[in-house]
């Protein structure tokens, strides 16, 4: 199993396919495969879930082929559990759940692991970060959604700042290697003040979808979540050895 670690990239950037043009996918996904980034974030919908649909696990088959890319699968979906298999069979590396399904949490982090894949956990907006404190040393990756999930090209909501901090605080107190993912209106701004808290795993749809450049886009996207990582609140009290070793 491929599992992400922070010494292997430090800064990851994850275009996300719901700001591609829908009529070329195949495409748009080579495009993003030429470009610097590492992850393809492909946003899953169900109607239910989040009001709006997407795509499936037959379009995310049609497009492994195209990329090496590390597929990072976000179900917003009222039932992943019917999911999981086609997405693992189609080529996801990564499929993050929702904490707001509540009770059925940790049977479906089991059931991610037992697929072999990476396992995410993300978190609504409106939903308190101590929701995930229980599942922290069971996930390759926290998810904090920084725009209410549903739809692409929404502003970025400041107020969910503090849940970056409060998890990178968690992550370095239990000795834990979690990626701390942001997803929804992050640009050079935004993902700079994600960074500076302790994110290192950034997900961007019409931010870099609408660069003619993508390559371009994405290089200075990770140089302005670098810098600010570098210099972050989060990185605080860090001795300076420590540090050295994360840039
Ligand atoms: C929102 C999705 C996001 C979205 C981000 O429900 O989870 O991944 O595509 O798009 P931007 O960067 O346009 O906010
Ligand atoms: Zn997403």
């Amino acid at each position: 199993m491929r599992r992400p670690s922070t010494s292997e990239t430090q800064v990851i950037i994850a275009p996300s396919l719901l700001a591609a043009d829908f009529g070329f996918f195949q495409r748009e996904t080579e495009r993003v495969a030429r470009s610097d980034a590492e992850w393809l974030h492909l946003d899953i919908m169900d109607g239910h879930f989040v009001p709006n649909l997407s795509f499936g696990p037959d379009v995310v088959e049609a497009l492994r082929p195209r990329s090496s890319l590390f597929f990072d699968v976000h179900l917003m979906c009222s039932k992943p559990d019917i999911l999981l298999q086609p997405f693992a069979i189609a080529g996801a590396d990564a499929i993050t759940i929702h904490v707001e399904l509540g009770r059925r949490v940790e049977d479906l982090i089991w059931q991610i692991r037992s697929l072999k894949k990476n396992v995410g956990l993300a978190v609504n907006p409106p939903t308190s970060i101590d929701d995930v404190q229980p599942y922290l040393d069971k996930i390759d990756l926290l998810l904090i959604m920084t725009v209410n999930p549903g739809f692409g090209g929404q502003s970025f909501i400041e107020e969910t700042l503090p849940k970056i901090q409060q998890a990178y605080r968690w992550k370095q107190e239990q000795g834990l290697s979690f990626r701390i993912q942001v997803d929804g209106g992050i640009n050079q701004r935004t993902g700079g003040l994600c960074a500076q808290e302790g994110a290192d795993t950034f997900v961007s749809g019409s931010h870099l979808f609408r660069q003619r450049n993508m390559k371009f886009a994405v290089r200075a996207l990770r140089k302005a979540c670098s810098e600010a990582s570098s210099y972050g609140t989060h990185m605080q009290g860090v001795s300076g050895d420590i540090q050295d070793s994360l840039l």
